[in-house]
């Protein structure tokens, strides 16, 4: 028995190999001179970003931190000036720690065992896989998102493939497929298939080497596999908004730089209806006419804010809070340049549209 299943992986790992010798990728930059700084740089900026994307920045990186110690003794600020646009800008941080950790325990020399890697910001056990199978053809296997959607569909896994569990299955699979030669071109391989073949949506099973034997092709399950990261129940709460409106002008404030839509512009609010009049009046708008508008729903990661907006009908211009620096009286007439939170911009549209 576990002859054949040798037998069976070998022949998967051999018709990825013939497919990646004809349709694989071979000319990226970090697949040029495939050092083990290089191919990690590169590994960094492609996670969460698309290939396209990553290469003019991955030749400015490289460019101006050629090595380890050049990234090691750069300004932080340099660094992070090098990722503006990439985004995750703890990618950026970590990479530079790792390297002055490289600098100051390993004496400049990128470390090639795959538990020296793992402890260093910033790379987890797939992208140490990755750096080693791609730049020293070590015997070691990758998991990243592209290899966990051709696992999984390949071996019909039910789960989402991040659920703890069904990663473990999915690492001993991809462990047990990894061939002991060429394993930097299979580490490939397996990339290109996830990202050009067997994509989320739509993948092109007829031109897979595997199709034959992957189990979501033979049960016509593609599009339900891999399971996608089940919902969480979240909190609900509520807020009510105040807008109080003189023409087409209406009051915001700016939030405190730290928290929620920190240093956005908003409107005041309050958590209970009870406490609206109490609010308007801290304003200096008493008996004013109220209008609520249909109430709506905002989701945050964490929770779901239902918002119930109240306008406030002035009678006359106000004078006040004019010149306050977190308070403005916005004019939908004339849109300025500021950041609104979601919710903001939403209303000025509604009640740009209904009044
Ligand atoms: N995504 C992550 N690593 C990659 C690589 N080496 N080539 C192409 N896409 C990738």
């Amino acid at each position: 028995m576990p002859n054949n299943i040798n037998a069976l992986n070998k022949t998967f790992s051999l018709k990825v190999l013939a497919w990646f010798d004809l349709n694989g990728r071979k000319n990226l930059p970090w697949q040029l001179n495939k050092t083990p700084y290089n191919v990690w740089v590169s590994e960094i900026m492609l996670q969460q970003t698309q290939v396209k994307t990553v290469i003019p920045y991955y030749q400015a990186f490289m460019q101006r931190f050629p090595d380890v110690l050049s990234l090691a003794n750069a300004p932080q600020d340099e660094v992070l000036h090098h990722w503006t646009g990439l985004g995750y800008y703890a990618r950026a941080r970590n990479l530079q720690k790792a390297a002055q950790v490289i600098r100051d325990q390993y004496q400049g020399i990128f470390p090639e065992d795959i538990e020296q890697l793992i402890a260093l910001p910033g790379i987890g056990r797939s992208t140490a896989g990755a750096i080693l199978s791609l730049a020293c053809d070590q015997h070691q296997s990758i998991l990243d998102g592209n290899v966990k959607r051709v696992l999984a569909r390949y071996f019909a896994v039910e789960g989402w493939p991040s659920n703890k569990k069904v990663e473990t299955q999915l690492w001993t699979y991809a462990d047990n497929l990894t061939p002991s030669t060429r394993t930097g071109d299979y580490t490939q391989a397996m990339m290109d298939m996830g990202a050009t073949l067997c994509t989320r949506s739509k993948p092109q099973c007829d031109s897979c080497p595997v199709h034959h034997e992957c189990l979501a092709f033979v049960q016509g399950r593609q599009t339900e596999l891999p399971h996608k990261k089940p919902k969480k129940t979240i909190p609900v709460r509520t807020t009510f908004m105040l807008i109080p409106m003189w023409q087409k002008q209406l009051l915001i404030y700016k939030r405190p730089p730290a928290g929620l839509w920190g240093g956005l512009w908003c409107f005041h609010e309050v958590e209970q209806q009870e406490q609206v009049a109490e609010l308007a009046s801290s304003l200096g708008f008493k008996d004013i006419q109220q209008q609520p508008l249909a109430a709506f729903r905002h989701t945050f990661s964490h929770f779901h804010l239902d918002i119930q907006p109240i306008v406030l009908h002035l009678k006359q211009q106000p004078m006040d809070r004019v010149m306050e620096e977190t308070q403005m009286w916005y004019d939908l007439t004339e849109p300025q340049n500021v950041g609104l939170a979601a919710p903001t911009k939403k209303l000025f549209s509604t009640i740009n549209t209904s009044f």
